[in-house]
């Protein structure tokens, strides 16, 4: 008999059966009545939830369309702007602003460290920017950046404003747009929401709103904040077609969520990322980022010597899980390990033994239940 396969990479994540029902359901208007107020209680839910004085955007496209839009709707050709990053994903933010006629500067860590605070407040006091882009937790590493702190060091810039990508990190970890000085945060819908790809999802605070206002027309049509608003406001109106099918998955996913509660939601990932690493690391793997930035969503898993990577991924693959591969200069070193969004503890159990049969089979010593006897201990303690 053959194993299920677990598609345990970081994003798209597992969907729960509920949320793919509704992406099953027989496509209607978009000028539905029914949908349209799904639609409607949709956005103002995000907006809720994510306690915002500002607006949500729902748009079809990936998280990659939810950075330009937030650039898009904030910098005008000329501006300065500076990128934090702590990896593949903040590097991303370096072209699409260049391509955009922006001054950029950037401040990187070493992937697996982060950006200091400190090293942010000095560079904010050397030049005015327009925008200071950060990657909440940065996929290709693993590492969860301070987004707090670095709101308050921010807050301190009167006119610069702070976009956060939250693209492997919204609905799993704290994100409190308001409060922590947020004025855009992105996101996608394919991981810690658990929906298939294909939203963008776009949080704009007050601040951000005004600047895009200031600007009159932009250049851009599809991203532009003042072209979508008023079907956020009353999406019987048109622009572009939305998604239905794919905005009644988020609806649904919406819903889990308010059933958990997003502060359990948040503690949940937590406690399980931290047990699973704890798991990991008793049987010869290390994790990439550094204890205390390391993020609930993901790990990036650093292989014990002599294990080859394309191997050690063929073997967990026939022993039922899906990871995947490292990212530029980690390629080869580590796999990445998703565990965000609608999975619960027998999935991660289940992860976990997978990778000791794996490990097994590359010829390495291995305790059976070690990792998996770690987990459960730590989700007690
Ligand atoms: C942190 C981060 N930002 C942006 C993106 C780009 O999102 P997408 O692939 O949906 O365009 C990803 C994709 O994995 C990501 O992990």
């Amino acid at each position: 008999m053959k194993n299920n396969k677990l598609v345990m990479i970081p994003g798209p994540t597992p969907v729960a059966r509920s949320i793919q029902d509704q992406m099953g359901r027989e496509t209607v208007s978009f000028k539905d009545p029914q949908f349209v107020q799904d639609f409607k209680e949709l956005v103002a839910d995000l907006k809720n939830l994510w306690e915002t004085k500002g607006e949500c955007f729902v748009i079809a496209g990936t998280g990659t369309l939810a950075m330009e839009i937030a650039i898009a709707n904030t910098t005008k050709s000329g501006d300065n702007v500076l990128i934090i990053s702590q990896g593949f994903f903040g590097d991303r933010f370096i072209d699409l602003c260049q391509r955009r006629g922006l001054n950029v500067d950037v401040l990187s860590s070493q992937w697996g460290d982060v950006v200091s605070e400190k090293e942010l407040e000095t560079k904010l006091s050397e030049k005015k920017y327009a925008v200071v882009t950060a990657t909440h937790v940065d996929t290709s590493t693993g590492v969860r950046a301070p987004i707090e702190e670095y709101g308050q060091i921010i807050k301190q810039f009167e006119d610069t404003l702070f976009v956060v990508d939250g693209v492997c990190a919204t609905a799993a970890e704290p994100e409190y747009i308001d409060e922590m000085n947020i004025d855009v945060l992105l996101t996608g819908s394919q991981k810690a929401f658990g929906v298939a790809p294909g939203l963008a999802i776009v949080w704009a605070g007050p601040r951000a709103l005004e600047r895009r206002r200031s600007f009159g027309t932009i250049p851009d049509s599809y991203c532009d904040f003042e072209k979508w608003l008023p079907i956020m406001h009353d999406p019987m109106k048109y622009y572009g077609t939305p998604a239905v099918n794919l905005i009644w998955a988020l609806k649904e996913s919406v819903r889990i969520i308010q059933e958990e509660g997003l502060k359990n939601r948040y503690a949940r990932h937590r406690k399980e990322a931290e047990a699973l690493q704890a798991g990991l690391e008793t049987i010869g793997f290390s994790i990439l980022a550094k204890p205390g930035y390391r993020a609930a969503t993901l790990s990036n898993v650093v292989y014990p010597e002599g294990i080859d990577d394309v191997t050690f991924r063929k073997y967990l693959a026939e022993e039922g899980i899906v990871v995947a591969d490292g990212i530029g200069a980690t390629n080869g070193k580590l796999f990445r390990l998703g565990h965000m969004g609608n999975i619960d503890k027998h999935v991660l159990v289940s992860t976990l033994a997978a990778i000791e049969r794996a490990l097994y089979r590359c010829g390495y010593p291995v305790e059976f239940g070690k990792s998996v006897g770690t987990f459960s201990k730590m989700l007690f303690e």
